[in-house]
C-alpha cells in the first residue's frame, strides 16, 4: 500500500519562492532543486514560510559541534554544525561505525561524528554539496591539529552519490549505522520503495537506521513532504523494525525553532 502523508496541504507540487503555504505532496521533491539551491540559484524546498529573514540561525540553540566553521550555504537547512538531535544521540554514544551518512549535505553530522572516533562515509547528490563538506572536513582536521585536538583520527570520505542507490557509490562496503539526516521526506512514493532497498542493500545484518524527518505536525509552510511514524514504517518495513521514536526538532532556518520532526531508529531485520 501507497504510504499517506499528512493532513497538511498538499496542492502544491513545485518548489520555490513563487510558491506559498504548501510543500511537496506524493511527487517528492524534485532533484534538481538540490543542484540548485546549493549552486546559490534557490533557497527553498517548498512553499515561502516567510522565514528567510532568520537565516544568521545563531539563535538556533546551544552549539554542540567541534569549533570548526564550515563554509556558508544558501540553503534553509545548513546551519553550520549538527543538528542537534543527531549531536545528542552522538554524545549518548549511540551511533556504532562504520556509519553512513546518506544525504550529508555539507557534513556537519557526518565530521561530528568522526570526531567521535568513527569511520564514517558521506554521500550525497549534488557534487557541490560534496564538495563542501569535504572543504569543511579539511577545515575541522585543521582547526583540531592547531588546537591539538587529535580526536578525529580519520576523516569521513565524501562521495557523489544518490540514497536510491547506494551500492553503486559505496563500493560494495556495508555500515553498522545509517544515518538519514532530512533525507527520506524529500523522496517521492515510488521513489520510497527505491530507498528501501537500496539503504537494505548497504546495511551490515542487525545494523540501525537513524531518521530525522519533518513530521505531520510541523504545519507550517515551507520545507519538504510531511511524514508520520506510520510513514516510516511503511517506507522502511518489512525489513526494518521500529525500536524507538520520539519527537524532535530538525533545525531548519526557514521554521522558527526547527521543523517539527520525528527522530526514530528502525533495525534491519536478520534473516
Ligand atoms: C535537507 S538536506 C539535509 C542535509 C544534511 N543531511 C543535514 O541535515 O544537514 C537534504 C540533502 O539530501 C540531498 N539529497 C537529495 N536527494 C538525494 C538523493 N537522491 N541521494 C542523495 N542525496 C540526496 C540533498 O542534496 C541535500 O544535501
Amino acid at each position: 500500500m501507497a504510504p499517506t502523508t499528512s493532513s497538511a496541504p498538499q496542492s502544491q507540487v513545485s518548489c520555490g519562492p513563487a510558491h506559498h503555504s504548501a510543500h511537496p505532496g506524493p511527487e517528492g521533491v524534485d532533484p534538481d532543486n538540490f543542484h540548485r539551491i546549493y549552486a546559490g540559484e534557490q533557497a527553498r524546498v517548498g512553499g515561502d514560510s516567510g522565514g528567510q529573514a532568520r537565516a544568521g540561525s545563531g539563535d538556533l540553540g546551544a552549539r554542540p559541534a567541534p569549533a570548526w566553521t564550515s563554509a556558508k550555504v544558501p540553503a534553509p537547512w545548513a546551519i553550520g554544525r549538527p543538528q542537534r538531535a543527531i549531536a545528542e544521540l552522538a554524545a549518548r554514544d549511540f551511533f556504532e561505525g562504520p556509519v553512513l551518512d546518506i544525504g550529508c549535505g555539507t557534513g556537519e553530522n557526518a565530521i561530528l561524528l568522526a570526531h567521535r572516533g568513527l569511520e564514517v562515509v558521506g554521500v550525497d547528490l549534488v557534487p557541490k554539496a560534496v564538495e563542501m563538506a569535504k572543504a569543511n572536513a579539511a577545515r575541522a582536521v585543521a582547526s583540531g591539529a592547531a588546537a591539538g585536538d587529535a580526536s578525529m583520527r580519520m576523516a569521513p570520505e565524501f562521495r557523489v552519490g544518490s540514497a536510491l542507490d547506494l551500492p553503486a557509490c559505496t563500493g560494495g562496503r556495508t555500515f553498522r549505522t545509517l544515518l538519514d539526516c532530512a533525507v527520506l521526506h524529500v523522496f517521492s512514493d515510488a521513489d520510497r520503495e527505491r530507498y528501501r532497498e537500496s539503504v537494505t542493500a548497504v546495511a551490515e545484518p542487525g545494523a540501525r537506521i537513524v531518521v530525522l524527518v519533518f513530521s505531520e505536525h510541523e504545519t507550517r509552510a515551507g520545507g519538504p513532504r510531511r511524514m508520520s511514524v506510520r510513514d516510516i514504517e511503511r517506507t522502511l518495513g518489512p525489513r526494518w523494525s521500529l525500536v524507538r521514536v520520539q519527537p524532535a526538532r530538525y533545525e531548519h532556518i526557514s521554521h522558527d525553532g526547527g521543523a517539527r520532526s520525528w527522530l526514530a531508529v528502525l533495525r534491519h531485520r536478520v534473516g
